[in-house]
């Protein structure tokens, strides 16, 4: 069995002295436990990434990016390439998040570019995945998954999705309080391994990382993330206190 995999999404809050202090205390939790049950990345926002790596240099946590942008250097304003993150220390990148795609009009073909990107520069990426409530409620997630699925996967080779970790965040779940059921992240989560399975093949489908995101909290934790299916969470607002992500990161000891 694969070790489950947390990802601590910090989104746009701390600033670097709150994110080193963070990243001092959990690689001490780290370290004092032994950690081995999990895998744990932290994606701090791009200004925090440099102070961070620095803090879990050696450890057993990776470090993560929010976003990228897809073209390697030029003008481009703003943007932030994937040969600048590597040169950070990071080892993942969220690509395709929902508050992206509401916010900032990313679309599957965009997110397709972004995650080609990361894979050429070594990177791993968390494709983020989802229905949106008027989807959930016109019971169309099926077909909204297998559509992300394929555009955002287009020109992946089988090779490259073997580092791929796939995140399914129902958008009605993220930072509402509301969670999908265990048996509804099961179905949805086995649904994705099916289109896996054809679009790659049966080992892929079946080795291939699928966590959740919504809503996880230490006290759902336990309930969300026990399914075999499930490889792990990737936790929102209840990361950005420490104590509360470690209760999350005990709770996943115990469903050993
Ligand atoms: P949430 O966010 O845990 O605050 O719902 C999850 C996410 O956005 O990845």
């Amino acid at each position: 069995m694969t070790k489950k995999l947390l990802v601590a999404n910090w989104k746009m809050n701390k600033g670097v002295v709150q994110s080193q202090q963070y990243a001092e205390d959990l690689r001490l939790y780290v370290e004092k436990t032994r950690l081995s049950h999990c895998e744990i990345v932290i994606c701090p926002p791009f200004t925090s990434l440099e102070a961070v790596q620095r803090k879990i240099n050696g450890s057993a946590i990776s470090l993560g990016a929010q976003n990228v942008f897809y073209e390697s250097s030029g003008a481009y304003t703003g943007e932030i390439s994937t040969g600048m993150l590597k040169s950070c220390g990071c080892e993942y990148v969220i690509t395709g998040h929902s508050e992206r795609r509401s916010h900032f009009n990313e679309t599957n073909l965009i997110i397709n570019k972004k995650l080609m990107a990361v894979i050429d520069e070594g990177l791993k990426p968390i494709l983020c995945i989802g229905e949106t409530l008027q989807e959930h409620e016109d019971k169309i997630t099926e077909a909204v998954i297998e559509e992300q699925l394929h555009i955002c996967l287009a020109h992946i080779d089988e090779e490259a999705v073997k580092n791929i970790v796939i995140a399914y965040e129902p958008v009605w779940a993220i930072g509402t309080g509301k969670n999908a059921t265990p048996h509804q992240i099961e179905n949805t989560h086995n649904f994705i391994r099916k289109k896996i399975k054809k679009m790659f093949n049966e080992e892929i489908s079946r080795s291939l990382r699928i966590i959740y995101g919504g809503s996880i909290t230490p006290e759902n934790s336990r309930d969300l993330l026990s399914p075999e299916t499930v490889n792990g969470g990737l936790v929102g607002g209840s990361s950005l206190e420490i104590d509360s992500f470690i209760k999350i990161i005990e709770s996943v000891k115990l469903n050993k």
